[in-house]
């Protein structure tokens, strides 16, 4: 794993050559290099995306495919996979020329290198923090420093370093074991996020919490000895621009650092894992990472919901009957349906006190959503057209896929209850990731443009993919950080 990545230029890189496979075409300049020449006619060797193969000292031929399905999702994979040759090969600098395979519409370019710098960050992210005495202290690498000659593509990296760092901030965080990553850890993060880039933080402890009436948040926070706390980061630059004029975003994350379920107890080991219940609270917090260092013009706020759901003598019971920052009445039908309590008070302090325009939640909520889309995509849920609009389209430039999900009046009612205004989960199971949902629309104006993603099939995977090992993917910090970005626009 290198060090760090970084743009820059240095003396004598090796040179990444892109290789289209129809025909396998270089630009002339390299095709000239005897070297290059040779390993183009390398039996086996078909250019086909991702294919890597040394030409000589100085050359690395890095195949795109075929140019015609050439898109940023195809660069990110080669460049993933481009990096972890590099690492073996322990390069230090590398200059790359991918124009083989370049569009021509210019504008795509700059897409194109950032979706490349995005697949050199995140394949090349690990957590070695918890190797001990037995394992084999994997060498570090040095840095890597890249350049390219084609000023948009360059454009491209630099912002695809910055959004892939972000990401790989995120991973981070979600990695952490909840024995180290509680509740007070996690504000501490957000503390030092906040001096470290300008943000503003403010810490709503769960003494606070309750004394304002915050039910949820209080009720789950309340199990655990590491009592849970409402985070509120914002990004107020000085400068908006004409777009984000009387704009006021808020960013929510279930931030969950352990769910043991409560007394409605995870069974057969579904508990191993739950450390990734704070993944939505993660995104937000890298996303806010990308907002700041960005400098976007546009007010953003982020709000983390952070507790950790424990057993104790005085958690939550199935039958309590709380009372939620907005007033609405829940009886407490599965103490393990918490994530949605502590968003519901997240909910409502954007809406009354931040007065939020558009609002957009992050949460592994169910894993009724894993079922329903697996580990490809994330489900959703929106209320305003052109909110939905920003968001898919925040989605297709960042390259995170979603899927959308009903929300009607018949959901919103099957979460009414019989002892209180409203039941945390129905007994019926079915249709989780929608209840969950539909439970959440209470906190949140009608009006009020709101989308809700459901990420716990894709916050964390199992195995690795051709970009990501297997553990936190940092999905949604990109999404949402060219969500805001578009919406400054
Ligand atoms: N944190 C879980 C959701 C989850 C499950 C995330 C598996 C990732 C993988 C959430 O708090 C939960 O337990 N949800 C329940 C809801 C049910 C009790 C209504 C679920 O999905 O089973
Ligand atoms: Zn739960
Ligand atoms: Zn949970």
């Amino acid at each position: 794993m290198f060090s760090s990545i970084t743009l820059g230029s240095s003396r004598s890189p090796v040179t990444v050559v892109g290789v289209t496979s129809d025909g396998k075409t270089v630009p002339a300049a390299h095709a000239k290099v005897q070297a290059v020449a040779d390993a183009l006619d390398t039996p086996g060797f078909a250019a086909e995306n991702g294919e890597v193969l040394a030409a000589g000292a100085n050359h690395v031929l890095l195949g795109l495919g075929d140019p015609a399905l050439l898109t940023a999702a195809t660069v990110r994979v080669a460049a993933a996979k481009l990096v972890r040759v590099l690492d073996r090969r322990n390069d230090k600098s590398i200059s790359v020329d991918l124009s083989a395979g370049f569009p021509k519409n210019r504008t795509d370019v700059e897409a194109l290198g950032r979706a490349f710098a995005e697949g050199l960050a995140m394949a090349n992210w690990r957590v070695d923090h918890f190797d001990g005495a037995a394992s084999r202290k994997a060498e570090r690498g040095g840095a890597l420093v890249i350049e390219a000659a084609d000023a948009d593509f360059a454009d491209g990296i630099r912002r695809g370093l910055l959004l892939g760092g972000a990401v790989n901030y995120a991973r981070t965080i979600g990695a952490t074991p909840p024995n180290i990553c509680n509740p007070a850890w996690v504000a501490a993060q957000a503390k030092k996020l906040a001096r470290d880039t300008g943000l503003k933080c403010k810490v709503i402890d769960h003494a606070q919490a309750k004394k304002m009436g915050m039910g949820g948040l209080a009720t789950v926070s309340h199990s655990s000895v590491s009592k849970g706390c409402l985070i509120h980061i914002s990004h107020m630059p000085r400068k908006r621009s004409r777009a984000a004029k009387g704009k006021r975003l808020v960013l929510v994350g279930k931030t969950l650092t352990y769910d043991t379920g409560g007394y409605s107890l995870k069974v057969n080991n579904g508990m191993k894992g739950m450390k990734y219940d704070k993944l939505g609270g993660c995104a937000v917090l890298g996303a806010m990472k990308a907002i700041a260092e960005l400098k976007l013009p546009i007010e953003v706020h982020a709000l983390l919901a952070v507790a950790e759901n424990m057993v104790s003598g005085d958690s939550m019971r199935p039958d309590d009957i709380i009372t939620m920052y907005n007033g609405v009445t829940v009886e407490i039908t599965n103490t393990d349906a918490e994530g949605r309590l502590v968003l519901a008070d997240a909910l409502t302090y954007a809406e009354e006190d931040l007065e939020a325009t558009a609002i957009i939640d992050v949460a592994t909520l169910t894993g009724g959503v894993v079922v329903a889309l697996g580990h490809f995509c994330a489900g959703w849920f929106c209320n305003d057209e052109g909110l939905s609009k920003a968001v898919e389209a925040a989605s297709a430039e960042s390259g995170e896929k979603l899927w959308k999900l009903p929300l009607w009046k018949e959901h919103k009612d099957f979460m009414r209850g019989q002892h209180a205004d409203l039941i945390n989960s129905n007994p019926q199971r079915s249709a989780h990731p929608i209840q969950g949902a539909a439970f959440l629309s209470y906190f949140v104006d009608e009006k009020t443009p709101w989308a809700h993603i459901d990420i716990a099939g894709v916050g964390n995977i199992d195995s690795g993919n051709d970009v990501c090992v297997a553990g936190p993917t940092g999905w949604g910090v990109r999404l949402l950080t060219d969500l805001v970005e578009n919406q400054s626009k």
